[in-house]
């Protein structure tokens, strides 16, 4: 039998959820209580956020009648096996998370679920909140006859569809043998195709996926700390990176030195399991000393540039490649570009900016003198020197001559993303400021070079 599932919330997590099942073969309608989105969606197959392939597989599985769209939670729930819940999870203030959405989302279902359904939280949700959710519908509803599960998502922004569709894991936390059944059910194509399926409890579920977010973002911050010793130091972060990601018990991903971790997850998550850990009498002090740690990341980027073109800004125009929190998205949540930019206009400085996709988005958050260019070289041109904030293959793939031939000289270029060779760019004539490496002399001196 095949499954009938309902996701709710057409936001990355749900839209690619609820695509990436119907592209194995299940039915699936997607719910929102934006109306210009499902009709866009139903009628236009516009996707409403940029996440590469993801057009294109909504398209062809809605052409293929296993993908619907409606407002109405209603018209799809009663048939569902399984109904998932994807819907924001936004921070509050005191670093707790709101769960309104999702309290609302399980309100709207409960009297419309079929008997034996699963409801399962995609969301990023605090340990407890899946037993909330049981609690929620069944107060709504005492005749329900339903589960939860707790199914935590991996997906990282700008390669969402194909981690959703090739998981290295799943987790799957049940708490009920036919729901554990159905979830299984739901996840065998992704088994069959050697995905590790992981059944635990359903607080173990919840907490894995904070679990995994604040490692990373140790992991991160951990090379951000030594990228800055480096540079005190003499010390090349690649080769570091490399020696210590070569010992098969570290590995090497994560482990690019960066501007400060930011985006819709690791900032929000970290901050979350460090509230809940708190609550719960538990602190999670090295995730604590992590938030810390990476807003000064990005507090050190101002200091680099201002080390480079001189504390007081005034009268310098800087070019800014790259406003999303990472390349492939036009997501501009906690990018590190937020942090950075408004300091280094209140220095003085003037700031042309240039991002292929996240140029609208910023427009609302950044300091309203922050000029907006049609190209990277249209950033370039007349600029007294560049500073790289996210790493778009675009920009990786300027020549040196691109950054002689448009900035003013002496041609300099601050990248804290570490996109191009240091050697090339000092033989360029270009003086090449980068995160955790010395900085070679602009100059074809062959002993400078002999040294990168
Ligand atoms: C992250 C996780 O990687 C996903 O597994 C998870 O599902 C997702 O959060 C989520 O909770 O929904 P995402 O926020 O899309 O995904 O982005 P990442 O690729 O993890 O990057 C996060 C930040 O770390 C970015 O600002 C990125 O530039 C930075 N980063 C990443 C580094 O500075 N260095 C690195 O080596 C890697």
């Amino acid at each position: 039998m095949s499954l009938h599932i309902t996701v709710i919330g057409t936001g990355y997590v749900g839209l690619v959820t609820g695509t990436g099942l119907a592209e194995v073969g299940f039915n699936v309608t997607c719910v929102d209580v934006d109306a210009e989105k499902i009709r866009k969606l139903r009628d236009e197959g516009i996707i409403p956020i940029y996440e590469p392939g993801l057009e294109e597989l909504v398209k062809k599985n809605a052409a293929a009648g296993r993908l619907t769209f409606t407002t109405d939670v209603a018209e799809c729930t009663p048939q569902s096996d399984v109904v998932m819940i994807g819907v924001g999870t936004p921070p509050q203030e005191d670093g707790s998370t709101d769960l309104s959405y999702v309290e609302q989302a399980a309100r709207d279902v409960a009297s419309h679920l079929k008997a034996g359904a699963v409801v399962v939280c995609k969301s990023t949700v605090p340990v407890g909140t899946n037993h909330m959710i049981y609690d929620v519908i069944e107060q709504a509803n005492s005749n329900a006859q339903f589960a939860v599960a707790s199914n935590p998502e991996f997906l990282r922004e700008g390669a969402a569809v194909r981690d959703f569709l090739e998981p290295e894991r799943v987790v799957i936390g049940v708490e009920d043998k036919a729901a554990q059944a159905t979830m299984e059910q739901l996840y065998q194509p992704f088994k069959d195709a050697g995905s590790t399926i992981q059944v635990v409890n359903i607080p173990t579920a919840e907490l894995i996926k904070y679990a995994s977010n604040s490692f990373l973002a140790v992991k991160i911050t951990f090379i951000n700390e030594i990228a800055a010793l480096c540079e005190t130091c003499g010390a090349d972060v690649a080769e570091v990176a490399r020696g210590m990601g070569l010992d098969s018990r570290i590995g090497s991903a994560f482990l690019n030195p960066g501007p400060g971790y930011g985006g819709s997850c690791f900032p929000k998550d970290t901050l979350s399991l460090a509230y809940q850990a708190q609550q719960l009498g538990s602190p999670q002090t090295l995730v604590e000393q992590t938030i810390t740690a990476n807003d000064a990341t990005k507090t050190r980027m101002v200091q680099l540039v201002k080390n480079t073109f001189g504390d007081d800004l005034s009268g310098k125009k800087i070019a800014i490649l790259g406003l999303a929190f990472k390349a492939k998205t036009d997501d501009m949540r906690e990018a590190a570009s937020l942090t950075i930019l408004p300091q280094l206009a209140a220095a003085g400085a003037e700031l042309v900016a240039y991002d292929p996709e996240a140029m609208e988005n910023a427009k609302a958050l950044l300091p309203a003198g922050v000029q907006y260019a049609d190209s990277a070289e249209a950033a370039l041109q007349g600029a007294d020197g560049a500073l790289i904030l996210t790493e778009w293959s675009q920009f990786a793939a300027l020549q040196p001559e691109d950054f002689v031939n448009s900035l003013n000289a002496p041609t300099t270029v601050v990248d804290t993303r570490n996109l191009f060779c240091r050697q090339t760019m000092a033989q360029a004539g270009i003086r090449y400021v980068s995160l955790g490496r010395p900085t070679l002399s602009a100059q074809t001196d062959s002993s400078t070079a002999a040294a990168a």
